[in-house]
């Protein structure tokens, strides 16, 4: 997918209207040797961009508000590494990235909030289930702003709420909650609200689970757009600690972090590996995914490059029995983390990564001497609701 196919889908192309959107570019970007006068954004094939030109057209074309903590340390794990007998692992803090106990989607959300403001949003409509870290972290931010946040929350089994772990904390953060029963639709109760907001004379910005995809208010895929600038701040810091990357391993769900992270490798390093550990979805269900919301990020920047699904690493064989099912995989990862690291991970997506990461160094996928970095994406809060559970298949 091209530039100039989006513009004739007609997806938004602000940025290319000098002028009209903070921030944006009037004149042509000047990107070094790179320069031409009328494309001076568009730039063609993989590995050919500096990470500092990206960033700067990262920052021209999209505004955004400073909520995030950054940059997040890179350390080294050289206690589990250890135990686990190489590849050399690292691990980047993106659980420390602030906002109500910090994770991936802060990010995302310093883009998605300045995108709200900038439509003159005062309520955000947003879903995912009991324990999202995206509504979590997307209440906290709206508060920040004076944004009214309502969720709709699908519920795990029929009967009472436990106020527990990220649905405790959406309720302390004063969240207007909609609860889904099972079997419910959730997409006829999210028009309703919005209809219920707009009937009130609120002007509602509606934005899917994970900020990833395309739709609703959201209309440039500006959350994975956040994790192209994640990516070029981890392999700045990388060089900077003289750290050769060659994989960066996370939990992929809504597609957005993994797409992020894939078009600023492609455009920038295209020798640094990006590995996804589903922990939901099917493999070819989320490259597929994954691949389109790339495409759009590679639109979004004006950077004339593509992707494959086949291209892109993701691995579906850590799912287990489903999306938030724990079993002693994840659990193991998760104590030997916290034992060898002192890290804490998440039940339902850092854990799982991380039992990935575990079982792919088993399988010898890594060469002794690589460099691997997982990113640790936050989700915490989910522990205190699995607690009873997890302390279980600890003991
Ligand atoms: C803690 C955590 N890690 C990883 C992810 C996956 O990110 P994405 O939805 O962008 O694939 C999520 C998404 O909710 C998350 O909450």
């Amino acid at each position: 997918m091209s530039y100039t196919s989006g513009l004739k889908r007609g997806v938004s192309r602000r940025k290319f209207l000098a002028g009209t959107i903070k921030g944006a570019a009037a004149a042509p970007v000047l990107l070094g040797g790179l320069t031409s006068c009328k494309s001076a954004n568009q730039i063609k094939g993989s590995g050919k961009v500096k990470s500092q030109q990206l960033e700067e057209i990262i920052n021209r074309r999209f505004r955004r508000e400073k909520i995030a903590h950054l940059p997040t340390p890179l350390e080294k794990l050289d206690v589990l590494t250890a135990e686990l007998g190489g590849p050399q692992l690292y691990v980047k803090r993106d659980d420390q990235t602030g906002l109500a106990f910090g994770g991936n989607k802060t990010r995302k959300l310093e883009f998605i909030i300045a995108d709200a403001l900038d439509k003159k949003a005062e309520v955000i409509i947003t879903w995912g289930g009991e324990q999202s870290n995206w509504c979590r972290q997307t209440v906290a931010a709206a508060r920040m702003f004076g944004i009214k946040p309502v969720l709709v929350l699908s519920q795990k089994e029929a009967g009472a709420v436990k106020y527990d772990g990220n649905l405790f904390l959406d309720a302390l953060l004063g969240a207007d909650i909609r609860f889904v029963a099972p079997g419910t639709d959730r997409s006829r109760i999210t028009e309703d609200v919005t209809e219920e907001m707009r009937a009130q004379g609120h002007n509602p910005y509606v934005v899917a689970v994970g900020g990833s995809s395309v739709g609703g208010s959201m209309t440039e895929p500006i959350g994975a757009v956040s994790y192209t600038g994640a990516f070029l701040e981890t392999y700045n810091q990388a060089q900077e600690m003289s750290i050769k990357v060659d994989y960066l391993v996370h939990a992929s769900g809504s597609g957005g972090t993994q797409s992020g992270l894939v078009v600023g490798a492609r455009a920038a390093a295209p020798e640094v590996k990006v590995v996804g550990i589903s922990v939901g979805g099917a493999k070819a269900a989320s490259q597929r995914n994954i691949t389109e919301i790339s495409r759009g990020v590679f639109e979004a920047l004006g950077l004339e490059m593509t992707i494959s699904p086949e291209e892109i690493i993701v691995f579906d064989d850590y799912v287990g029995e489903g999306y938030g099912v724990l079993n002693q995989e994840i659990a193991d990862a998760i104590r030997l983390t916290a034992r060898k690291e002192g890290i804490l991970l998440d039940p339902v997506y850092t854990g799982k990564a991380m039992a990935g990461l575990m079982d792919l160094i088993k399988q010898g996928y890594f060469k002794k001497d690589d460099n691997v970095i997982f990113m640790h994406t936050g989700g915490t809060p989910a522990l205190f609701a699995y607690k009873e559970q997890l302390l279980e298949m600890i003991k």
